[in-house]
């Protein structure tokens, strides 16, 4: 995994220039907007998303400066999902990334404007053709990205997440939402790639597949580290889904059982990179770490 480990490290730095750039803090009288949009941005998250656009896009070989765009504009997105993921409305939580939450270091408010603004900023970013020559291309990602971040993507499972804590839920249903909440955004960060490189549809295809099941071991990592891990490992208030009784594979399952299926979707994931060969091995590596991890 050292590999893995540094190739993760040095893109997490070359994404965090980007957005750095992308979000200049200018004086002007609405500067507490961009530091909100900064903060929430910029000095932590493991760059899961940007880490699988890169890593898609070198698979076709992609421009570098494109392809770190992109993963720039997948991961505001995901910073402003935290964002109003973690507002008293949602999750209520003051602890993200081993930081205080948006709304605690600014206000309520500020925070839901900061995630109003890093969602349409990452569909400028995107639609600019400095991410892209083609216009095709451009539009493609555009229709992805928000189809992936929509009422049928990230936000429709959030929805059905708040529901969650009040009904129970089976499996195929709790599959369902976990896809939708975490696996869509996931799967746009692996086709970003096969769209900036103008890829075959037999690879698309097979991002597709790997990215189906790296999703949901994702989540139910997510939910393995919540019961198991400390605030401290993960930066993150623990405890919380049985607090508030969400439907989880944790819940369902339990802890091994649970930890057994991540492990088989993210061996199937990891089938679905034989096409590429040798060059899938990053994504193949990141299919492990993803339900190995502690934080
Ligand atoms: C947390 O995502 C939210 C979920 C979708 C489960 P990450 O675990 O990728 O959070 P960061 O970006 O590393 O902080
Ligand atoms: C949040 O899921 C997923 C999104 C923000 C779309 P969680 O509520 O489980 O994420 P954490 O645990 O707060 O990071
Ligand atoms: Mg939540
Ligand atoms: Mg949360
Ligand atoms: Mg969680």
């Amino acid at each position: 995994m050292t590999n893995l480990q540094d190739a993760l490290a040095q893109n997490a730095r070359a994404v965090e220039e980007t957005l750095d750039r992308l979000l200049p803090l200018e004086e002007c009288p609405e500067a507490r907007l961009m530091e909100a949009m900064r903060y929430s941005s910029l000095g932590g998250g493991k760059r899961i998303r940007p880490f699988l656009v890169l890593s898609s896009a070198s698979l076709f070989n992609v421009d570098r400066s494109c392809a770190l765009r992109a993963a720039a504009a997948v991961e505001m997105v995901h910073c402003y999902s935290l964002v109003h993921d973690d507002l008293p409305a949602m999750d209520d939580d003051d602890l993200r990334r081993g930081r205080p939450t948006c709304h605690i270091k600014f206000d309520e408010a500020t925070a839901i404007l900061a995630g109003d603004a890093l969602l349409t900023k990452a569909f400028e970013v995107i639609a600019d053709p400095k991410t892209h020559s083609d216009p095709h291309v451009r539009s493609d990602l555009v229709l992805g990205l928000a189809r992936a971040a929509g009422n049928e993507g990230m936000v429709g499972g959030q929805m059905l997440d708040l529901l969650a804590e009040k009904t129970a839920l089976n499996i195929p249903e709790i599959t369902r939402l976990q896809r939708m909440k975490t696996g869509m955004l996931i799967g746009i960060a692996c086709e970003t790639g096969a769209i900036l490189g103008r890829a075959h549809e037999a690879s698309r295809h097979a991002l597709r597949a790997y990215a189906h099941d790296l999703g949901l071991a994702f989540q139910i990592a997510d939910d393995l580290l919540d019961v198991e891990g400390t605030e401290v490992e993960v930066g993150k208030k623990t405890k919380k889904d049985s607090a508030s009784g969400k439907a989880t594979f944790v819940k369902l399952l339990g802890l091994e059982r649970a930890r057994e299926h991540a492990q088989l979707l993210a061996d199937q994931a990891m089938q679905h990179l034989e096409i590429f060969e040798e060059k899938g091995e990053p994504l193949k590596q990141l299919a492990q770490f993803v339900i190995e991890r502690r934080a």
